[in-house]
């Protein structure tokens, strides 16, 4: 994740990196990444997009505590030659972006507390290592991080990167797929949550819309609670395709000129796969 400005913080290098420094978890720490673990392991079976178990499996993840970034790093870059990097919390979007457009994913090295097991402000380890690395093992997955990246090294100004962080928000994060038996997970946002791991696939709540590049990069979103809607991709390829076909600058152009949409909106154009009732938002 990343922000617009911060300072480097101390003892960084100067691609806001620092050592993980695993030999300083303490068992308690081991025990809740453990426990979270066990919890969305037993969740996502027949939730989560196949992918993401067979990176959990190549990646050799279901070993206790939480992982070594050394050695899950050694196995990644075997697979898809990505590495996992830490750092001390949310980055400046052009360091974010140029570690992805090099193939390094930035993981936080901290973990939550017991009290904060189901809602967290700052990404922790578990969120970003047990959410976003598996799907890194799968090579069309592995490839789009990498072009959303370039994409982010070339956006320049500061809407074109709001609007980039949309795609990024409701693919990488939240994003669902139509798979042959039905919507499966695959955003890290999602599949490292218990909560949100039920009410994204299985609540009348949200919007189920399928994916449209242009209207995402409209839509605003939500960081306080689950998602009013989410995207639907028909596979990891056609997202590939399309954001490695697109070009960039003009969509920017013509969605400056286009009003910003609502998280919960739907359209005349959308195809939908589930019109929301909207009861959580209503508090209902
Ligand atoms: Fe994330």
């Amino acid at each position: 994740m990343s922000e617009s400005s911060a300072s480097l913080p101390e003892g960084a290098a100067a691609d806001w990196t620092v050592p993980q420094d695993w030999a300083r978890y303490t068992p308690a720490e081991h025990a809740m990444w453990d426990r979270l673990f066990a919890r969305q392991a037993a969740m996502l079976p027949g939730r989560v997009t196949p992918e993401f178990l067979a990176g959990l499996d190549l990646l050799r993840m279901d070993r206790p505590g939480i992982p070594d970034f050394e050695a899950l790093s050694a196995r990644l870059m075997a697979a898809t030659g990505w590495q996992v990097v830490a750092v001390p919390g949310l980055v400046p979007d052009a360091v974010f972006f140029d570690h992805l457009a090099n193939r390094r994913f930035v993981a936080g090295r901290f973990i939550r507390r017991p009290d904060q097991l189901d809602y967290l402000e700052e990404p922790d380890v578990f969120h970003d290592v047990f959410g976003h690395v598996p799907l890194l093992a799968n090579p069309m997955f592995a490839d789009y991080m990498q072009a959303y990246g370039r994409g982010g090294q070339r956006a320049g100004g500061l809407g074109a990167i709001e609007r980039l962080s949309r795609l990024y928000w409701y693919t990488v994060e939240f994003g669902l797929i139509a798979g042959p038996d039905g919507l499966r997970l695959y955003g890290s946002g999602i599949v490292s949550s218990f909560g949100e791991s039920m009410f994204a696939l299985d609540d009348p709540s949200p919007n189920r819309i399928g994916f449209d590049l242009k209207r995402i990069m409209r839509t605003r979103y939500r960081i306080d609670d689950y998602q009013q809607s989410y995207f639907v991709i028909p596979s990891f390829e056609d997202l590939l395709r399309q954001t490695l076909e697109t070009d960039f600058g003009p969509l920017y152009d013509a969605v400056e000129d286009m009003a910003d949409l609502e998280p919960d909106a739907v359209l005349a154009g959308d195809r939908v796969f589930h019109l929301g009732t909207q009861a959580r938002m209503r508090g209902g």
